[in-house]
């Protein structure tokens, strides 16, 4: 067993508050530079392994407005933060649970009960090459380095509930319902178990600082007519769009006015906001955002990221991909794992 003592993890998160206080120092309130907004994408995730606490703290102290969840359900239904549904891409769990690969491969979240996952170690994402285990992003937090673990949804909301009492801030959270069909199919309802614990913790209506996330436009059908009306609640929703191929209808000249039907908001990827065709001279952007935008919904794409080869060719470095996206096609929120960078774009912008 390698879990992490309690009054360690407490301290190492304080450590990540403290370096980070002169930049919070600094930060103006979200109302002092517009409505647009910054997500944490899988927390501060450029500079510490995604979706740890220590991630979240930094997010909170770089100044993001909301901090993002993805949320998948253990063998004892409990609810992780975790962004796949496997655990072998951001954990020791090969390591640790050999015997409990499945037939393809992976080691499956909803196959391991919460005791069992708390002893993995958390880590950057990699990948096996030849069995080696390879970073996924080279420059960031080195993978086989200090000890992190797979938070609860309860443990995180309650980290950033705390933080805004200690800080009189009002930060809001960002969960994704991740692979809902998956989750049904083994038995599990996902949705109503994220409902009924946000309710719990005092997320109730559209005035909360919350949106609730998810790919599946079935799914968002199910929470909006049967999930929210059960548990007496009504969130904000957003509907994320992923490949041109699967999200066809929604692309349409209607598409926007008929998910406003259950969507607060969209969450593209970016590439449908502004084409990856587009080149300096030529900047391609889509009519998605004003359809969106004329049907009352609000555009947060993802995800922008400053390592080698993820800003776009057609824009001349992040700060310039930021403007185009913000205010040429006028998104009014980013996922982004660098939130301190979109947070200083804004703040200089205004
Ligand atoms: O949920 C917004 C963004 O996080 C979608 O992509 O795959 O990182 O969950 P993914
Ligand atoms: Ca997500």
């Amino acid at each position: 067993m390698r879990s992490c003592p309690l009054n360690l993890r407490i301290f190492q998160l304080f450590g990540v508050l403290l370096m980070t206080a002169t930049v919070s120092s600094l930060l103006p309130a979200q109302s002092a530079r517009s409505e647009k907004i910054v997500i944490a994408h899988r927390g501060a995730s450029g500079y510490l392994p995604e979706h740890t606490l220590p991630a979240k703290a930094m997010a909170y102290a770089m100044g993001a407005d909301y901090i993002e969840q993805d949320v998948v359900m253990t063998k004892d239904d409990q609810l992780i933060v975790l962004h796949d549904i496997t655990l072998d891409r951001t954990t020791d769990v090969a390591d640790r649970y050999p015997q409990r690969i499945r037939d393809d491969g992976r080691f499956y979240a909803i196959d391991f009960t919460l005791e069992e996952i708390r002893t993995l170690n958390a880590s950057e994402g990699f990948n096996l090459v030849g069995g080696e285990k390879q970073q996924g992003y080279e420059q960031r937090f080195p993978m086989a380095t200090s000890s992190f673990s797979v938070p609860t949804f309860a443990e995180e909301i309650e980290l950033i509930q705390g933080l805004n009492r200690s800080t009189g801030k009002d930060v809001g959270i960002y969960p994704e319902i991740k692979s809902p069909e998956f989750h049904r199919e083994a038995g599990k309802d996902i949705s109503t178990a994220v409902v009924n614990l946000l309710k719990h913790y005092g997320y109730t209506n559209k005035s909360d600082k919350i949106y609730l996330q998810t790919f599946s436009y079935e799914e968002l059908e199910i929470i909006s007519t049967q999930v929210f009306p059960a548990a007496g609640v009504e969130l904000n929703l957003v509907q994320l769009i992923g490949s041109e191929d699967s999200y066809r209808w929604m692309l349409q000249e209607n598409g926007m006015t008929k998910l406003a039907n259950h969507a607060d908001g969209i969450g593209p990827e970016k590439g449908l906001v502004v084409s990856r065709r587009s080149t300096k001279g030529n900047i391609e952007i889509s009519e998605l955002v004003s359809r969106a935008h004329e049907a009352g919904l609000k555009v947060h794409p993802y995800t922008y990221r400053l390592d080698a080869g993820q800003v776009p060719q057609y824009a001349n470095d992040f700060d310039d991909l930021l403007r185009l996206h913000y205010f040429e096609a006028d998104i009014d929120g980013a996922f982004t794992d660098f939130p301190d960078r979109v947070v200083e774009f804004l703040k200089a912008a205004k």
